[in-house]
């Protein structure tokens, strides 16, 4: 079974770089304490790993933890964070820990950083929780010492004298410490520094001892000593850019697919667009921190105006091209595919997983929308299926009490060509089964999902899906 858990370390490198672009050193010093935990091996008596993460803004610090949660827990959304900035004044401190025994309503205060909250950012995949300090050097005095304690003894008491154990926390520390030196360093304009260019290793050294000076000048020894390792983020050079863009586009035109079904349609940024997206999206002052909404104005909300008002053909494909007055991309549709057949208005979807409440929720949904539907609990079973009847599509669990889901489609691509096959999973599949599905056209399903979204996949891939790029 290929799950968060056992994922080997160079596969979770791999994994990770592909949605953290260009910061290879930070991965490298991370993945090491996962596997550690992973294989049991984590020191008790302290957090899993302490990091503090630096460098300049929107060069993927926030990215990391996010990715980090998304891989283990399936959701990017999966991990505690904390603003520090929040909690400058002392008595404030008091919302993270719970006021003592003996204030007016201290049992109605929840306090932020509890037991339940660590164990409300973990998944059945794992249990190791994933903490976000953002701008430590914002703390007050006390919640340094706070989580001095954290660091040093993995327990924080709180304020009813209750302790919270962190032996099974990655802690990550952000700071923009050093900061601005670092943007004298990169933009020698703003500052006192010659303007030759310098190569990226040694611009790179440069910003690492810079932030390393600014640490230690503002944390004492024993903070410092507590902290397993300092990732500094080195600026996002063009090239990583240029992928980050394109990972965006790409997340786009997914989002088109899945939302849109069978009136999908593909985008086509053309070179010139993408070049103005990333000359308004990016900077060396911002890194990629301002792409997301720059695509969003400059495309994706053309784009949903065009979808509002019809005048996008299912099947179109549309250029994203940058006007005459060159401040706005426009939209054109280049040709419309049509689809090669019609799809079955009322298909036959065989449904396989060993969960029969799963089974019995979406053959409820599918039936309800006039879907013939078969249902199996076993590779077995449905093989059986498929040897007297011929569905238009299949959605297929990859773990099955017999067989496992993606031997299941291979076998299932062979007796039947045309069937449309869908695996869903809730683990990560393992870095060459993800290149099976990818080779054979099997889309992955990561679960939980929507029950809308599973509806249109299947209409998706049954309408023509040569129209919708994977
Ligand atoms: N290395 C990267 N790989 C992929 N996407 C990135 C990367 N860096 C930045 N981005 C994009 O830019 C956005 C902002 O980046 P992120 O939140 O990680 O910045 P940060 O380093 O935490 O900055 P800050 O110091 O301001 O908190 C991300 O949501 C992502 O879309
Ligand atoms: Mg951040």
């Amino acid at each position: 079974m290929a799950t968060g858990e056992s994922k080997a370390p160079n596969e979770l490198v791999e994994l990770l770089s592909k949605k953290v672009i260009g910061q290879p050193n930070a991965l490298k010093f991370i993945v090491p304490y996962i596997e550690m935990y992973q294989a049991g091996l984590a020191p008790e008596g302290r957090p899993v790993g302490v990091f503090l993460l630096l460098g300049p803004t929107g060069t993927g610090k926030t990215r990391t933890v996010e990715v980090l949660a998304e891989v283990l827990h399936g959701s990017q959304s999966n991990y505690l964070r904390i603003d520090c900035g929040e909690f400058q004044i002392e008595h404030e401190v008091a919302k993270l820990v719970g006021a003592p025994p003996g204030y007016l309503g201290h049992r109605e205060t929840q306090p932020m950083l509890s037991q339940q909250k660590l164990a409300s950012v973990t998944s059945e995949r794992s249990d190791l929780a994933l903490v976000l300090l953002d701008e430590i050097e914002k703390a007050a005095p006390s919640l340094t010492r706070l989580l001095l304690g954290i660091l040093d003894k993995a327990t924080l008491r709180l304020g009813d004298n209750t302790a919270v154990n962190f032996e099974k926390t990655l802690i990550f520390l952000t700071s923009n410490l050093g900061a601005r030196e670092m943007m004298k360093e990169l933009n020698p304009s703003f500052g006192f520094q010659s303007g030759t260019p310098r190569d990226k290793e040694e611009l790179g050294s440069k910003l690492e001892s810079i932030a390393l000076a600014a640490v230690r000048k503002k944390f004492s020894p024993e903070f410092v000593n507590r902290i397993d390792a300092v990732v500094t983020y080195r600026p996002l050079d063009a090239e990583s850019l240029a992928t980050i863009l394109d990972q965006q586009i790409g997340e786009l035109q997914q989002h088109v697919n899945t939302r849109l079904g069978a009136r999908c349609f593909r985008i086509e940024v053309t070179p010139e667009s993408r070049k103005f997206l990333l000359e308004k999206g990016t900077s060396q002052e911002y890194g990629a921190r301002e792409l997301k909404r720059t695509i969003h104005r400059f495309l994706t909300q053309p784009l949903a105006t065009l979808v509002a008002s019809g005048q996008i053909e299912p099947g179109a494909h549309v250029a994203a091209e940058v006007d005459s007055s060159g401040d706005r991309l426009q939209m054109r549709t280049v040709s419309v595919d049509k689809p090669a057949q019609p799809a079955p208005a009322n298909p036959t979807v065989l449904l396989v997983d060993d969960n029969r409440d799963l089974l019995r929720f979406l053959e409820h949904l599918m039936v309800g929308a006039h879907w013939r539907i078969l249902t199996a609990e076993s590779g077995q079973q449905a093989l059986a299926a498929v040897a007297s009847q011929t569905p238009d599509a299949a959605l297929l669990d990859y773990m099955l009490p017999d067989l496992n889901g993606l031997e299941l489609a291979l076998e299932m691509q062979k007796r039947l060509p045309r069937l449309q096959i869908i695996l869903m999973t809730g683990a990560n599949l393992a870095a060459e089964e993800e290149l099976v599905c990818r080779r054979n056209g099997f889309p992955l399903l990561q679960k939980p999902f929507l029950a809308q979204d599973i509806m249109s996949l299947i209409r998706n891939r049954l309408s023509g899906a040569a129209a919708c790029p994977a």
